[in-house]
């Protein structure tokens, strides 16, 4: 009797159609920008799927095609330059076909050291990137908010090793307005208290503020305090804390310093930002997500300690099945040694395969064209009368606001944009000496994005 697993001519056909569906998707330089559906829309439009006889690969691949994949919007639409979008490179994407088909388990070296080797010689390449010393490495997670979790949970464990004393207390962390929500979420996953400090003038955090808000605590609350996260480049408008007076007052009280570079970290590799970075070769810890700005498709993050032991007392899972390989060849870099996950994807074999493929200097020219994205797109909204800049671009991302228009102009304008296929591009809130408001937002990953491409959506703004 035929079973889920043999191979027949419908499977064969199946395969081809879906191989024919990559292909065409993976070249496809404009994809249709689609949109979400109501749930109880998308139920009326295919009816249940799974059911007890299953309806069929061709059926349930038709569905996907015309119905499913239209309610979703493609991060790689050079238009789309909401949020922070994505552009994986045609080689990363192909390769994660070939990891999925590879079916490894990426969570020891045991079962994946060929694939994990791949991975580490990314990691190599982006740990070069921070300029942390000898000894730092890292692993791949699924993202940012893993990568951030994973830090901290290796920053509490080794705050609470230096003195038993410290288990007795509810942790505390300190960061700034503009970290990521992630990390106040994280927060409470380790059930840490956190405290926002507030930015200077220039919306960073910087080593002077950081110094009075941990003047200011309790004698109690200083007891509790165990690390800083520092973000290289903030979400909202890519602003990088000034990263090197928070690693002395981290260095002077001793605390874990985290650099959240989630989003940021891909200019590490352009040298005309490199130095807004400096300090952050004196980190415990790095968060980098190669499916920002480092092309990597979804998903892929990392976390990268300058102390691989520190991460591995956290992290390190015991087990009666583990630590009995025989085999010389087993011993190895175990991943989930160094952060939350064990069954872990090999996520990094694709930026492995396109940085192999490519060179590292293709790197820096992608993310080099963000950034004069960003500055291309800075001029024209000073060239155009009704728009005006809201602070100079930080990194690839440009806040601007269109003068006389409301919260409710900005919505429509990004409704109607969307609704045509035109352009995804979404308003965001900036805040400064109290006051909020409603502007609008560009973040430049994709290099395929053109100038004319800003050009049509400003005058989009009449
Ligand atoms: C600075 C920063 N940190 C963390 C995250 C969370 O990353 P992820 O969505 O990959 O979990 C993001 C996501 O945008 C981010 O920009």
């Amino acid at each position: 009797m035929k079973s889920m697993h043999s191979i027949d001519i419908d499977t064969v056909e199946m395969t081809l159609d879906i191989m024919k569906y990559a292909i065409h998707r993976i070249s496809n330089t404009a994809p249709e920008m689609g949109s979400p559906k109501k749930e109880e829309d998308l139920l009326k439009l295919v009816g249940e799927t799974v059911t007890e006889k299953g309806i069929g690969g061709e059926k349930a691949f038709e569905l996907f095609k015309d119905v499913f994949v239209k309610a979703t919007v493609p991060a790689d639409h050079p238009r789309h330059l909401a949020f922070v979008p994505a552009a994986p490179t045609r080689a990363a994407t192909l390769f994660d076909l070939v990891t999925s088909a590879s079916s490894m388990h990426g969570a020891y070296w045991m079962t994946g050291a060929g694939g994990i080797f791949c991975e580490n010689q990314a990691m190599k390449w982006l740990v070069s990137l921070t300029g942390l010393p000898e000894g730092a490495f890292g692993v791949f997670t699924s993202g940012g908010t893993s990568a951030n979790l994973s830090a901290m949970i290796a920053a509490r464990e080794a705050w609470r090793d230096q003195n038993e004393e410290n288990r007795a207390f509810r942790a505390l962390l300190i960061t700034s307005n503009g970290a990521h929500s992630s990390v106040k979420s994280m927060a409470k996953v380790i059930d840490a208290d956190i405290i926002l400090v507030d930015d200077d003038e220039d919306d960073r955090l910087t080593g002077k503020w950081l110094q009075k808000a941990i003047d200011n605590l309790s004698e109690f609350d200083r007891k509790r305090l165990f690390a800083v996260v520092a973000t290289g480049g903030t979400t909202n408008a890519g602003i990088i804390d000034e990263l090197d007076t928070v690693a002395d007052v981290c260095e002077k009280e001793q605390l874990w310093f985290h650099v959240d570079a989630a989003y940021g970290g891909g200019a590490l590799a352009a040298p005309s930002v490199r130095h807004l970075f400096n300090g952050i070769e004196r980190a415990d810890s790095i968060t980098i997500d190669p499916h920002k700005w480092m092309f990597s498709p979804y998903d892929c993050g990392a976390v990268i300690y300058k102390d691989l032991e520190l991460a591995k007392n956290a992290h390190s899972q015991k087990g009666a099945y583990l630590d009995i390989f025989k085999d010389e060849g087993a011993q190895g870099f175990n991943p989930a040694d160094y952060q939350i996950q064990l069954t872990r994807r090999l996520r990094g074999l694709p930026l492995w395969f396109s940085l192999a493929m490519h060179g590292t200097e293709k790197y820096t020219e992608a993310i080099e064209r963000g950034l004069s994205l960003a500055i291309n797109a800075a001029k024209q909204i000073e060239e155009t009368p009704h728009l005006e800049l809201v602070r100079e671009p930080s990194l690839s991302c440009v806040l601007f606001r269109r003068k006389g228009w409301t919260a409710e102009d900005y919505r429509d304008w990004t409704y109607e944009n969307h609704k045509s296929g035109f352009a995804l591009v979404t308003p965001t809130k900036w805040t400064k000496n109290g006051e909020s408001e409603t502007i609008s937002r560009f973040c430049f990953i994709n290099p395929d994005t053109t100038e004319k491409d800003i050009e049509e959506i400003l005058a989009s703004m009449k």
